[in-house]
C-alpha cells in the first residue's frame, strides 16, 4: 500500500452553526473556529472537517448551496477563510470542506435561470422531467419524506429533489455541469484545503428504468434506493471527479455513501479508488431506547459489534474506513448506544475506546469529547429541521398519536447533536453573547469545556489520551497499518479486538455491559496502554472486566 499523508488523520468535525459565535449574532462563524484551534491542537486532532459554510438560505442548516464560491455571511468572509487555513497550517492542521454536489439550493443562479426558462441551457443542470397523467414522473420518495418532485410552476414538468424541495439535483449527466462543478472544486482546492468531505456523493447517478414502483407506505411512495444509491454507471462520474479534481492535489476525500461492499467498496477506497475513505455507517441505524431492545440491548451491542466487524474484516484488503459514533445526522451516541441509567464516565469512554482503535480514520463530532448529550424537547414546534417536520407528518399518518410521534423524534432526532456547544458555565454557555440560533442544552452548567480541561478524570481528559495514544510514534504504525482481528467474538456484550503487525500486538477490550465479565486470557501482558478504570484484574489465566471497563494493552509478539 502506498503511504498517504492522510492515513495517520485524527478528524474533528465542526457544526459551524453552533461552535462558537464571535459577533454575537447566535450563529457560530469562522472566526469562532479560529479561536479555538489550539483547543483543537490539545485535543491532538490533526485534521479538521467543517460541515457547509457556503452562502445558503439555509434550508437545510447550508446543505443546499446558493454560491459555491462565497461564504455565508453569517459565518463570515473569504478573508476569515483563508486566515483560518493559514492559521490552522501554523499548527499542522489540514481543513476539509464540505462538498455537497448531488444537489444545489433552489436560490443558486443556475436554478433561477432553469426556471426562468425551461429552455435555457440551465434547465439542463437539473432532472426536470414532464408528469404522469397529472401526477409526478414516478413515486419516488424525498430521503427527507415526502415526493421527490416539485411542481413547476403550473405547467406538467417537475423538478427531482431527494432531499428537501429547495435542494434541487444537479444533473450529472450534463458535461457542461460538471465541468463547472470541477472548476469550483479546484478553486477551493488551490487555498491549499486538505481536501473534502463529500456529501451525498452516492446519490449523483439516477436510473429511471421505470415509472412507479409498488409503494412501501400508506402515502403511496417509495424508497427506491437501488436507483438513486451507487446506481449503475456512478463510477464514470466519480472516476472522472478524481481525475479532474482531488488526485492533482493529493486530497483527501470522504465520501458519504453506505451501502458498498466488495468490489464496490474497493472501487470506492481501493488504492486507484474514487476517495481517500468512506463513513462505516454500520452502528447508525440502532437506538437503543426502542422497544425492540427494551430488555434486551445486549443483543444489539453484539449485532453492531458483528457489523462493525463484518466491515473492518471486509476493508482490510481495500482501504481505510471512516470510523465515527456521532455526526451532526445522528442524536448523541451514549443516548443512542447506552442505557439511560448507565451513562456515566465509564460507558462514555469504552464508547470512544471501542471505535478509536479500530483501523481506520477516527472522527470526533464536536462535543462528543465533553459528553454533550441529547436534548429532549417538550413540544415538536421546539425543533427547526425542515426532516423532523416531515418525519412527524409520516408518523401522524402512519397513525401514531402526537404523544407517540413526539417521543420518537425524541429518540430518533439529528437535531439533538447540533445544540450549541458548551464552553462554560457563563451565560449561553460561553457560545454567543447573544441569543443563540437553537435552545443551549441547560445541562451545560454541568457538562463544559471549562470544568473538563484541567481535570486529568475528565471525558476530555480521556479524549486527550485517546489521541495520545494512537498518534504515539511506538504504537502508530500498528494502529495506522495493523492488521484487525476480531477478539472474544462469541461473548455476548464484548467488543473485542487485535491490531498486530511483524512488531507489535495491541488488544483492544471493551466490556459493553453494566455487568462484571470474565474472560480468559492467557496472552503475556506486556504494557497497559489505557484504562478507564483505576484498577486492571489479571492473571495467569484471565481477565477480569468492571462494568464497561475498557483496556487497551500490549501483548507479546508471538
Ligand atoms: C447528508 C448531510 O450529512 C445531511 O446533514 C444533509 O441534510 C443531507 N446530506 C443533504 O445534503
Amino acid at each position: 500500500m502506498t503511504k498517504k499523508w492522510w492515513h495517520d488523520s485524527i478528524v474533528y468535525q465542526i457544526y459551524p452553526k453552533s461552535f462558537q459565535d464571535t459577533n454575537g449574532d447566535g450563529v457560530g462563524d469562522v472566526n469562532g473556529i479560529i479561536d479555538h484551534l489550539d483547543y483543537l491542537k490539545e485535543l491532538g486532532v490533526n485534521v479538521i472537517w467543517i460541515c457547509p459554510i457556503f452562502k445558503s438560505p439555509m434550508v437545510d442548516h447550508g446543505y443546499d448551496i446558493s454560491d459555491y464560491y462565497e461564504i455565508d455571511p453569517s459565518f463570515g468572509t473569504m478573508k476569515d477563510m483563508d486566515e483560518l487555513i493559514e492559521e490552522a497550517k501554523k499548527r499542522d492542521i489540514k481543513i476539509l470542506m464540505d462538498l455537497v454536489i448531488n444537489h444545489s439550493s433552489d436560490k443558486h443562479i443556475w436554478f433561477q435561470k432553469a426556471m426562468e426558462d425551461l429552455n435555457s441551457k440551465y434547465a439542463d443542470y437539473y432532472i426536470i422531467k414532464e408528469g404522469k397523467d397529472g401526477n409526478p414522473p414516478n413515486n419516488w420518495r424525498s430521503i427527507f419524506g415526502g415526493s421527490a418532485w416539485e411542481r413547476i410552476g403550473d405547467t406538467n414538468k417537475y423538478y427531482l429533489h431527494l432531499f428537501t424541495k429547495g435542494q434541487p439535483d444537479l444533473n450529472w449527466e450534463n458535461e457542461e455541469l460538471r465541468n463547472e462543478l470541477y472548476k469550483m472544486v479546484n478553486y477551493w482546492l488551490e487555498k491549499g484545503l486538505g481536501g473534502f468531505r463529500v456529501d451525498a456523493i452516492s446519490h449523483i447517478k439516477k436510473n429511471f428504468d421505470y415509472v412507479n414502483l409498488p409503494a412501501d407506505g400508506p402515502d403511496g411512495l417509495v424508497g427506491a434506493w437501488e436507483y438513486y444509491q451507487n446506481a449503475d454507471g456512478i463510477g464514470e462520474f466519480l472516476n472522472e471527479l478524481k481525475e479532474k479534481t482531488f488526485k492533482i492535489y493529493d486530497s483527501m476525500t470522504v465520501a458519504e455513501a453506505d451501502k458498498l461492499e466488495g468490489e464496490k467498496l474497493r472501487r470506492f477506497i481501493g488504492e486507484d479508488g474514487y476517495f481517500s475513505t468512506v463513513f462505516d455507517f454500520s452502528h447508525a441505524p440502532y437506538r437503543i431506547r426502542e422497544e425492540k431492545w427494551k430488555d434486551n440491548y445486549i443483543a444489539m451491542v453484539d449485532e453492531i459489534r458483528d457489523r462493525i466487524f463484518e466491515k473492518q474484516l471486509s476493508s482490510i484488503d481495500c482501504g481505510f474506513l471512516s470510523n465515527f459514533i456521532e455526526n451532526h445526522d445522528m442524536p448523541r451516541s451514549a443516548d443512542r448506544l447506552i442505557p439511560q441509567e448507565d451513562i456515566s464516565f465509564y460507558s462514555e469512554t469504552m464508547l470512544a475506546t471501542m471505535y478509536f482503535f479500530l483501523r481506520g480514520i477516527p472522527f470526533i463530532y464536536q462535543g462528543q469529547e465533553i459528553g454533550m448529550r441529547d436534548f429532549p424537547k417538550k413540544s415538536i414546534k421546539e425543533f427547526l429541521d425542515v426532516p423532523t417536520y416531515q418525519i412527524y407528518d409520516r408518523m401522524l399518518k402512519e397513525g401514531l398519536t402526537k404523544e407517540e410521534a413526539l417521543n420518537k423524534i425524541n429518540i430518533e432526532s439529528r437535531e439533538h447533536s447540533r445544540t450549541p456547544f458548551q464552553w462554560s458555565t457563563q451565560k449561553n454557555a460561553g457560545f454567543t453573547a447573544g441569543t443563540p440560533w437553537f435552545d443551549i442544552n441547560p445541562n451545560y452548567k454541568e457538562i463544559n469545556v471549562e470544568s473538563q480541561r484541567e481535570d486529568d478524570a475528565s471525558l476530555l481528559s480521556y479524549y486527550k489520551k485517546l489521541t495520545l495514544l494512537r498518534s504515539h510514534e511506538e504504537y502508530k504504525e500498528v494502529f495506522v497499518y495493523g492488521d484487525f482481528v476480531p477478539f472474544y467474538k462469541d461473548k455476548d456484550g464484548i467488543v473485542a479486538y487485535e491490531r498486530k503487525d511483524e512488531n507489535k500486538r495491541v488488544i483492544v477490550i471493551n466490556n459493553w455491559t453494566n455487568k462484571e465479565n470474565i474472560l480468559e486470557f492467557n496472552d503475556g501482558l506486556k504494557k497497559i496502554l489505557l484504562n478507564n478504570y483505576n484498577k486492571i484484574f489479571i492473571d495467569n489465566a484471565s481477565i477480569k472486566l468492571m462494568p464497561y471497563q475498557s483496556v487497551v494493552l500490549e501483548i507479546g509478539v508471538k
